[in-house]
């Protein structure tokens, strides 16, 4: 098939991609002319484990293109999908101006009908209004041709997606044209050889499906956080009780890790997006509005636990291993870290923070004063260096190099004992039997009984 990709982000350059890696003839559009230029070099804009070989292959075989403008390439294609931004607004609704900007020069370049796939989370009733857009535009230029749209969302996890876009636990295609229901069928086919889940449902449904996935996941993390709150209270350990819970058949050990909040780009603005949608339609959401104040008070959990440990922290030096929002990705959006730098450079701190893919990512988003200023300080090589002379090392995300560290090293290096971890990777009473202050989350901290606190 001829396929064209809109948006390079995430999603629209891992499905360019493999459906490229499919044997289909794929372009990829973005109004980003620099993006572009990169993309054409060989160059991938994001860490993602796996894509930039299968990119590179794809690209100088002939099967993947890349283009800045859309009209030239939509003669003779069978499907175009838009995978463009739905930001949060300010109001905490999904911006879709993007994908409705796409529909309007879909309705006024598309030469042929051929089947649009909207791969942007969207609010319910998107599809219909971009099908609307389109055929606005077809009707003005009296193009002959209907263009039908498909809602088909996308569950890639950021840090595994090509792995989850090439073995999906399911597709979810929305649709209401039989023809483009068959196009669908035959071009996931072969992505679902292993596991044959292909739902075809109402194109509302599809939109809801994705956002009732995301905020699902999102309120389990959320209730193991208080469970781990809770737990910490009662000198109770959350990761037993992780293991207990998920040893429920009914219930499965998958996202019931607690710790310092969910980050990235989908929880928190979907969460958002679908309590917009309640309030819009009068509906009180208590639930999502509880997994959201979860999330914001477990991500100032961090800085909280520090004050704890250091008292004040003004004129400290603190050092973070870890920035990305997960491991895995070079993708710092909502990232608990960077509320902890915020919040540690506003107290007066110094920041000296390592991650071993995000820190170009960070340099990107931060105010320069940050860094002019020798507030923050980056090392994206040695996760080491970073601990000369901290007074405390905080763990936000949970890189492998971090899961059995030279314990000998970073106590020589700290200038106090103290271990934040974001991500309950290391046993208390080892930390403490190591000499360390350690805190982290759903269980009970521990102090290193033989060791002396320096003030600053
Ligand atoms: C998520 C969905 O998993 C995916 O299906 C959807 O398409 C996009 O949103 P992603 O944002 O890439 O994917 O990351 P995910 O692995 O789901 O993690 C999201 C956040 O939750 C991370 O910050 C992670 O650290 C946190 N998390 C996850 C927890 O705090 N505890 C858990 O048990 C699992």
């Amino acid at each position: 098939m001829r396929i064209v990709v809109i948006g390079s982000g995430y999603v629209g350059l891992v499905s360019a991609t493999c459906f490229a890696e499919m044997g289909h003839h794929v372009v990829c559009v973005d109004r980003d002319a620099e993006r572009i230029a990169r993309l054409r070099d060989g160059e991938v804009p994001i860490h993602e484990p796996g894509l930039e070989p299968l990119l590179l292959r794809n690209h100088q075989q002939g099967r993947l293109h890349f283009a800045q403008t859309l009209r030239p390439v939509l003669t003779n294609i069978d499907l175009c999908f838009i995978a463009v931004g739905t930001p949060s607004a300010p109001d905490g609704s999904a911006d879709t101006s993007q994908v409705l900007a796409v529909a309007e020069e879909l309705g006024r370049w598309l030469p042929q009908r051929c089947v649009v796939v909207n791969k942007s989370t969207a609010p319910v009733g998107t599809a219909e209004r971009i099908e609307r857009t389109i055929a606005r535009g077809l009707t003005q230029r009296e193009a002959g041709f209907t263009v039908p749209v498909v809602s088909n969302p996308e569950f890639l996890r950021e840090g595994c997606a090509v792995e989850d876009f090439m073995r999906p636990d399911r597709v979810i295609i929305g649709c209401a044209d039989d023809q483009a229901r068959q196009t669908m069928e035959a071009l996931y086919a072969p992505f679902l050889r292993k596991q044959p889940r292909l739902m075809v449902m109402g194109r509302r449904e599809a939109e809801m499906s994705k956002y009732a996935a995301n905020a699902m996941l999102a309120t389990r993390i959320s209730f193991m956080n208080e469970m781990a709150s809770l737990c910490e209270q009662l000198g109770v350990d959350i990761e037993k009780v992780r293991l207990g819970v998920g040893s429920d058949s009914r219930i499965g050990y998958d996202f019931l890790y607690a710790g310092c909040g969910y980050g990235g780009s989908c929880f928190p603005k979907d969460v958002r997006a679908l309590i917009h949608t309640a309030q819009r339609h009068g509906l009180p959401s208590h639930i999502l509005q509880a997994v959201e104040e979860r999330n914001t008070i477990q991500k100032a959990g961090l800085f909280v636990k520090l004050q704890q440990q250091l008292g004040a922290l003004d004129g400290r030096t603190i050092a973070v291993w870890g920035l990305a929002f997960k491991p895995g990705t070079d993708d710092v959006r909502e990232a608990p870290a960077l509320q902890l730098i915020a919040s540690l450079l506003e107290a007066g701190a110094v920041v000296q923070a390592h991650d071993p893919v995000a820190t170009a990512s960070v340099l990107r988003c931060v105010p320069a004063h940050w860094l002019t200023s020798g507030q923050l300080v980056l090392h994206a090589q040695d996760p080491y260096a970073v601990l000369d002379d901290a007074d405390a090392l905080v763990i936000p995300t949970e890189w492998k190099p971090f899961r059995q560290p030279d314990w000998q090293r970073v106590r020589g290096l700290l200038r106090q004992p103290v271990v934040i971890d974001g991500r309950n990777l290391y046993d208390p009473a080892q930390m403490q039997a190591l000499g360390f202050h350690y805190s982290s989350f759903g269980r009970p901290s521990v102090t290193a009984g033989d060791m002396q606190r320096q003030a600053a």
